[in-house]
């Protein structure tokens, strides 16, 4: 799994063969310059969405429902889920949460939407938290990472991603569930499935790359050095050159200058 944004990364990532597309909430920061996913609207989701479904043919797309758009009830996550399948009309929608959600998930599930689950580090309760950090390391926080796991596969999830959680507590959790999949990011490699960021694996921003992700290409210094050189080009008129260029005909030429 990977996320998208937009119809040119959805292509892209498509006709390289992934299995499932993520429009992240990560939106927020990856897109939109903020600095956290809180300020992200249904709006915003749906949008993005339904850029990333048109430029899809194969992966089962799934949608991020934002921050407040899930949490006031079952009822208002049922509409949002909705929302997100009608306008955007992709295959699944993914929350965070554990126990606290899966009264949503039910009904999610059984309104025939297939619900992603998320647990571990879950970057709209950011503040809760404390901060970006890995989640689950006590006895106390493991054994309730267990709980809502199981819960959610319960409530009717096909599928949970963990978020920066220690590698064996993500392993031992793969292995107590018996339908949903797991599908890791920081979470080792006992997960059923990995999840990353589009932009941190392909190396497109300049400043922080976490831990967990691995860049596998420098689109970065790709584009800057591309945009340099444009810059150059253009600066030398060595481009356009003449191949880039129309021409017209000497004669209507000469008419025009009389
Ligand atoms: O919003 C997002 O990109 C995510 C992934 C990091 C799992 O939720
Ligand atoms: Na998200």
């Amino acid at each position: 799994m990977i996320t998208a944004y937009d119809v040119l990364m959805a292509q892209n990532v498509d006709e390289a063969g992934i299995d499932m597309i993520l429009v992240g909430d990560s939106l927020g920061n990856v897109v939109m310059g903020y600095s956290s996913t809180l300020p992200v609207t249904m709006e915003d989701m749906i949008h993005h969405t339904a850029c990333v479904v048109r430029g899809t043919k194969h992966a089962l797309v799934v949608g991020d429902l934002p921050f407040m758009s899930y949490q006031e009830s079952p009822a208002k996550a049922l509409y949002n889920a909705g929302r997100m399948m009608k306008e955007a009309q992709c295959d699944a929608v993914k929350f965070e949460g554990g126990e606290a959600v899966c009264e949503a998930v039910h009904k999610i599930t059984a309104a025939g939407i297939p619900v992603v689950g998320h647990l571990g580090l879950t970057p709209q309760s950011v503040h809760q938290l404390g901060g970006f950090r890995v989640q689950g390391k006590e006895e106390d926080t493991a054994r309730q990472l267990l709980q809502d796991a199981k819960a959610l596969e319960d409530a009717g999830a096909f599928a949970i991603v963990l978020e920066c959680v220690p590698a064996d507590l993500a392993t031992l959790l793969t292995h107590s569930l018996k339908k949903a999949a797991t599908i890791g990011i920081g979470a080792g490699n006992g997960c059923d499935g990995q999840v990353l960021v589009c932009t941190d694996l392909l190396g497109m921003s300049g400043g922080f790359r976490p831990k967990f992700s691995k860049t596998y290409a420098d689109l970065h210094t790709m584009i800057t050095g591309a945009v340099r050189t444009y810059v150059e080009d253009v600066k030398n008129r060595t481009f356009p050159k003449k191949e880039h260029t129309f021409s017209m005909a000497d004669d209507v030429l000469q008419a025009i200058q009389k």
